[in-house]
């Protein structure tokens, strides 16, 4: 009896990992060659790949080796040698500045609500870029995530959109409200928010590998993806100085997730993260941002929030690529993100 059902455990193996072969011949003709062909690479080696989110050969070309050989157990060498291949089949690397200009069409500014906080930014939240708002309690940043969480549905109607909650902060009534007052329909705009509430950091680096399921195998229209906070469970689980390397490693790894998600899917992603009081510094500012230099190297654009006069906030621009730094002032309302 238990021979049997080893037995038949064991064909309905080789039955899936053949149609699994199948599947993925039919999906990607045109490519040259696929995971199954990758020397050295068998079926369950493959499936172990694509079990960890390596579906294709570009996931593998970026992958540094040591999570090649976390995902499935392979030795050093086979992961070093896996990469190179995968590297030299794509032609990966060098683009021309036509082509880039080309993707940089795709991007989609989502409007916030404030004509002052967009321009800003340059016309809004864009896609295939981390944008990192970090500010003191009450601030704004989650206020910022609900708006948003509607409005991006406002300008592409049936987006989905993705929201990771490490502090319990979701609120379905304020999605009511702001999609309300937005004119749409709350039950829809409701409907179209996966919301998953993650409850440590390890829980969190999963919820935004899984990301990329939604959309490449259940085909979501994901356009937004929120994690509200970035940096909350790190903080509160990698407590003094002897811990410090292995969480910046954690949360490093994770902004490099996000950021492949966005860019490779024409995503755009909202994170969020506390400063810390700096009792050493008595000029200037005293906070600074929750993951130092590794997060604000990983985010594409980084927004500083304060408290502003009369319950007004104030965004301040740190760091883009081509906007010039500055501030902009807005006030957060039943409705969402408004101009004073
Ligand atoms: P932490 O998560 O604690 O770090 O703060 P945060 O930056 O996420 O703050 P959050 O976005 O939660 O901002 C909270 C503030 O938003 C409140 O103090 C209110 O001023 C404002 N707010 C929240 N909901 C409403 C609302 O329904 N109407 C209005 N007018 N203001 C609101
Ligand atoms: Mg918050």
């Amino acid at each position: 009896m238990e021979q049997e059902l080893i037995a038949e455990h064991v064909e309905n193996n080789v039955q899936r990992k053949k149609m699994a072969k199948q599947e993925k011949e039919v999906k990607e003709p045109k490519k040259e060659i696929s995971l199954y062909d990758l020397p050295g690479v068998g079926a369950a080696t493959a499936e172990k790949l694509i079990a960890s989110g390596y579906t294709d050969l570009m996931s593998i070309a970026t992958a540094p080796p040591s999570e090649l050989i976390d995902a499935t157990g392979m030795g050093d060498a086979l992961a070093k040698k896996l990469i190179a291949i995968a590297r030299s089949s794509l032609e990966m690397g060098f683009e021309t500045g036509e082509e880039l200009l080309k993707k940089r069409e795709q991007v989609i500014k989502f409007t916030t609500g404030s004509q002052a906080l967009d321009t800003l930014l340059g016309g809004g939240i864009e896609t295939g870029a981390i944008t990192e708002c970090f500010g003191e309690f009450g601030s704004g940043k989650t206020q910022i995530g609900h708006t948003m969480a509607v409005r991006v549905q406002k300008q592409i109607p049936g987006a989905i959109v993705v929201y990771i909650d490490t502090e319990n902060t979701f609120r379905p009534e304020r999605i009511i409200q702001i999609a309300e007052a937005e004119g749409m329909d709350p039950k829809e705009a409701l409907q179209n928010i996966k919301v998953a509430r993650a409850f440590n950091s390890d829980h969190q680096m999963l919820l935004g590998e899984k990301v990329e399921d939604l959309i490449k195998k259940q085909n979501l229209n994901v356009k937004l993806v929120v994690v509200d906070s970035l940096t909350a469970h790190f903080r509160a689980e990698y407590i003094g100085r002897g811990t410090l390397a292995e969480r910046q490693q954690k949360i490093n790894r994770h902004m490099r997730d996000l950021s492949r998600l966005g860019f490779l899917n024409n995503v755009c992603v909202y994170v969020t993260n506390q400063v810390m009081s700096r009792p050493d510094m008595f000029f200037g500012d005293p906070t600074a941002a929750i993951g130092g230099h590794i997060v604000g190297h990983a985010s594409t654009f980084r927004i500083y929030l304060r408290k502003g006069k009369k319950g007004t906030r104030v965004a301040k621009l740190i760091d883009s690529p081509s906007l010039p730094e500055g501030e902009a002032t807005f006030s957060v309302e039943t409705g969402g993100l408004k101009d004073v």
